[in-house]
């Protein structure tokens, strides 16, 4: 019989399920580990608890192979993986900057919970998008559980695909590799050549870390650009698209486009990990994330100022439709969502619907038909949903998202 590579993948999420489904279709012999038990039933059913294209069919080929399996606890493998989530503690700010600051307990965990399983000549990843020093942390921590971390191999190399996307992008994307010493990134890097079209980088770990938090600062910086844009060309009666696409014309500019802010659990998350380690240096990076916190606050008080006209003219408060709730056109995803933001806190004050159309119910919110929010007084455009597409605006609707897509 085939002497298979063994992995073994910690969190069975957007990351861990996807990488592990198509691993095991490339001839790895796969145990994935979630801490829900749900998850595990599902994906040992060959079934799938996340919703990503052409996902199932990876997971159902590979289930009925035998190539996938899942369960609670870890197994001895030639590799392990770590694709836990890195949210934020609730419950309390860095008191430097008042921001919020990176969780890393789920990957503490996740290496906790491997380490009776590792053996040497193994290979240790982190997918996780981390805080710089979050792989030496990990060394640190497979030491202190008794690991001779001299004998195996550790090193990150940061996720980039995009949702919607993650099957082909998995495959095609460049990579960027880095171990705690150069061993590390040149076994870690010659594991991902085995299924990576994409060119696979080297580098060391933290260079690594950073890589990938600039990614994410570069795209959120850029946008707090435009949203600046946006809030300086409303002042001045000029419309912020029609500007952002001439200056564009410009063969060394490419501004992105404004919003209502900011959301999903990258952009507007990551660039926190930064100004959370940066001491009050990292200026930029931390207005940029207010700039487009702030943008989210701006429109609900554009919305109210144009409600109050609405209540003075008729002598009474208007309804309003807010379309779209999810963080970015054509998902279902409300992580970090400023429309979710804008919707409730118009909810608390005026008699709110919500048009959703890749949501059916959502508990503190009345989500109603297109047909229905069209009957409101007034209309806010927050996500360009391709539904919306044919909408066209009435008199005191407002747009904040580009529906005319210019
Ligand atoms: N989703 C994306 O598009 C994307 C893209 C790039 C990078 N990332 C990064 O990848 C990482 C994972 O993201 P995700 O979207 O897959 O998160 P997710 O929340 O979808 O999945 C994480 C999974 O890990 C499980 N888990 C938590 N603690 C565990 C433990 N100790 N042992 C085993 N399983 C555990 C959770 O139950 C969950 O199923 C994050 O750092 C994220 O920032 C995500």
């Amino acid at each position: 019989m085939e002497n298979k590579r063994k992995i073994c993948i910690m969190g069975m999420g957007y990351i861990g399920l996807p990488t592990a489904a198509l691993l095991a279709n490339r001839g790895y012999q796969v145990h994935g580990v979630d801490v829900s038990q749900y998850a595990i039933d599902t994906i040992n059913r060959g079934e799938i608890h996340i919703v990503e294209p052409e996902l199932d069919t990876f997971v159902r080929s590979s289930v009925q192979s035998g190539s996938l399996t899942a369960n609670i606890d870890p197994a001895e493998s030639d590799i392990f993986m770590i694709a836990v989530s890195t949210p934020f503690h609730s419950d309390r700010l860095n008191e430097v900057t008042k921001s919020p600051i990176p969780n890393v307990d789920y990957i503490v965990d996740a290496t906790k919970k491997i380490a009776p399983y590792v053996k040497s000549g193994n290979l240790i990843l982190l997918e996780s998008t981390s805080p710089v020093g979050t792989t030496d942390m990990m060394a640190d921590t497979l030491k202190e559980e008794g690991i001779n971390i001299n004998n195996v191999f550790i090193a990150h190399s940061p996720e980039r695909v995009l949702p919607g996307h993650i099957m082909r992008e998995l495959i095609e994307n460049d990579r960027v590799v880095g171990g705690i010493n150069n061993e590390s990134t040149k076994e870690a890097a010659d594991f991902y050549r085995t299924f990576v079209n994409g060119e696979v980088l080297e580098t060391n770990a933290k260079t690594a870390e950073m890589a990938k938090l600039t990614e994410n600062s570069f795209r959120d910086v850029n946008i707090a650009f435009a949203n600046e844009l946006s809030i300086l060309c409303d002042d001045m009666d000029i419309d912020v698209r029609e500007l952002i696409s001439l200056a564009n014309r410009h063969p060394r500019v490419n501004v992105l486009n404004p919003g209502c802010g900011v959301g999903g659990h990258c952009i507007s998350v990551d660039p926190w990990f930064i100004v959370d380690s940066a001491n009050g240096k990292a200026k930029m990076i931390e207005q940029a994330r207010r700039t487009n916190d702030y943008k989210s606050d701006w429109v609900v008080e554009k919305i109210k100022n144009t409600a109050l006209k609405f209540e003075k003219n008729n002598g009474s408060k208007p309804t309003i439709a807010c379309m779209g709730l999810a963080f970015k056109p054509d998902i279902d995803d409300l992580r970090e969502s400023p429309a979710l933001y804008i919707s409730e806190s118009l909810s608390k004050l005026f008699d709110v619907v919500v048009v959703e159309p890749n949501i059916s119910t959502y508990d503190s919110l009345q989500l109603v038909s297109y047909e229905q929010g069209l009957q409101a007084d007034i209309c806010v455009y927050l996500v360009t949903h391709s539904q919306f597409s044919k909408l066209k605006l009435k008199d005191g609707d407002l747009d904040f998202c580009g529906l005319k897509g210019n």
